[in-house]
């Protein structure tokens, strides 16, 4: 099998359908570059001193583990030089980083989620960096938060690299989905899935089933039905997993479909769900119907949402689209 590099990936594209100016291709291969430092690092665990907390609290009140600070940095580090971008946020900066005035400033603003379902990381489960890519506006001098405050269909590329028994850099620039994964010998990303395309027919759901006391009637009423199976209402017996990375279990269902959900409850209405807007539900929503499938916070699509800050929490339901397009008609009854 002839094997296609990254690097191949995107000069091919650009050349096919111009999405991927050279500074693209540049943010891409430098983020995915950092992906594989943060690979090697989250594969030596106990020997590289990487497990356990960092003693420090985000922004969002979580205490952070050292590897979300260290996942952090590599982003940053790596980013900064390049000349390709404006400014940079992530899940664990309280405010958004401009690119020093050392270095010249580009034309493009990168968001992430460093590390992507921290609770696994000293259990030697799937963990994952999500990231999202906005296009400065026009005329910036100097980049603020206004700046980012963009609805996620502004995204001109999307991904997500997960840290499996496999390590894989899933990616969009809006003509699809590709996924490649990293040969450790060789250092390189090779195009492994082509057009990834999640299944329409499905009897798989992704909830954290803990919260259910908590949830409200659509969500209820949604899961109940596929909980009754067979001689319910959905008339099949439906199978459920939870991998508590968001990325892994995003990961499963754009290969065998399902549904992935993290709604709004009950509780603090200040806080609506668990996931952040910015950074995880954005750049997965663009993957997701990127691959045919859909992601709604319930009422809209979550590509059409309005953001109003960096870190704002948002409901999400995605994954194959009759599925997603049910519970969403749910909310509206
Ligand atoms: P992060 O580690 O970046 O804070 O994200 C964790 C998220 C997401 O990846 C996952 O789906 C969810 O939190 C799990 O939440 P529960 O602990 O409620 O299961
Ligand atoms: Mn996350
Ligand atoms: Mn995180």
């Amino acid at each position: 099998m002839k094997r296609v590099s990254l690097t191949q990936y995107l000069v091919e594209e650009q050349r096919l359908h111009s999405n991927i100016p050279a500074s693209l291709r540049l943010l891409i291969e430098v983020v995915a570059r950092a992906c594989k430092t943060i690979s090697h690092s989250v594969g030596k665990g106990a020997l590289g001193d990487i497990l356990g907390s960092a003693n420090t609290e985000n922004i969002q009140g979580e205490v952070q583990k050292k590897l979300d600070v260290i996942s952090n940095e590599i982003l940053l580090e790596a980013n900064e030089w390049g000349g390709h971008l404006a400014a940079m946020a992530s899940e664990e900066m309280e405010s958004i980083h401009p690119i020093p005035n050392r270095y010249p400033m580009g034309e493009y603003m990168l968001l992430f989620d460093p590390l992507d379902g921290s609770s696994n990381i000293d259990v030697n489960v799937s963990i994952g960096t999500i990231f999202s890519v906005l296009k400065a506006p026009e005329g910036m001098t100097q980049p603020t938060e206004a700046d980012f405050m963009q609805a996620g269909s502004q995204q001109v590329a999307a991904g997500y690299a997960v840290y499996g028994p496999q390590t894989m850099l899933v990616l969009t620039t809006g003509n699809g989905v590709n996924c490649f994964t990293l040969d450790r010998e060789m250092g390189s990303w090779v195009l492994t899935q082509k057009d990834m395309q999640i299944p329409e027919e499905t009897k798989e759901f992704a909830i954290n089933m803990s919260n259910q006391r908590h949830w409200h009637p659509p969500v209820t009423r949604y899961v109940d039905e596929m909980l009754a199976g067979k001689t319910g209402p959905r008339g099949k017996d439906f199978n459920m997993r939870w991998i508590a990375s968001m990325v892994a279990d995003v990961h499963r269902i754009l290969n065998r479909g399902g549904i992935f959900m993290y709604p709004a409850d009950q509780r603090d209405p200040s806080q609506p769900g668990k996931l952040r807007l910015m950074y995880e539900a954005n750049p997965m929503a663009f993957i997701v119907e990127q691959a045919g499938g859909a992601a709604t916070d319930g009422r809209q699509r979550i590509l059409d949402i309005a953001p109003q800050k960096l870190h704002q929490r948002v409901p999400v339901f995605l994954g194959s689209k009759s599925e997603v397009e049910r519970v969403t008609s749910y909310h509206q009854e």
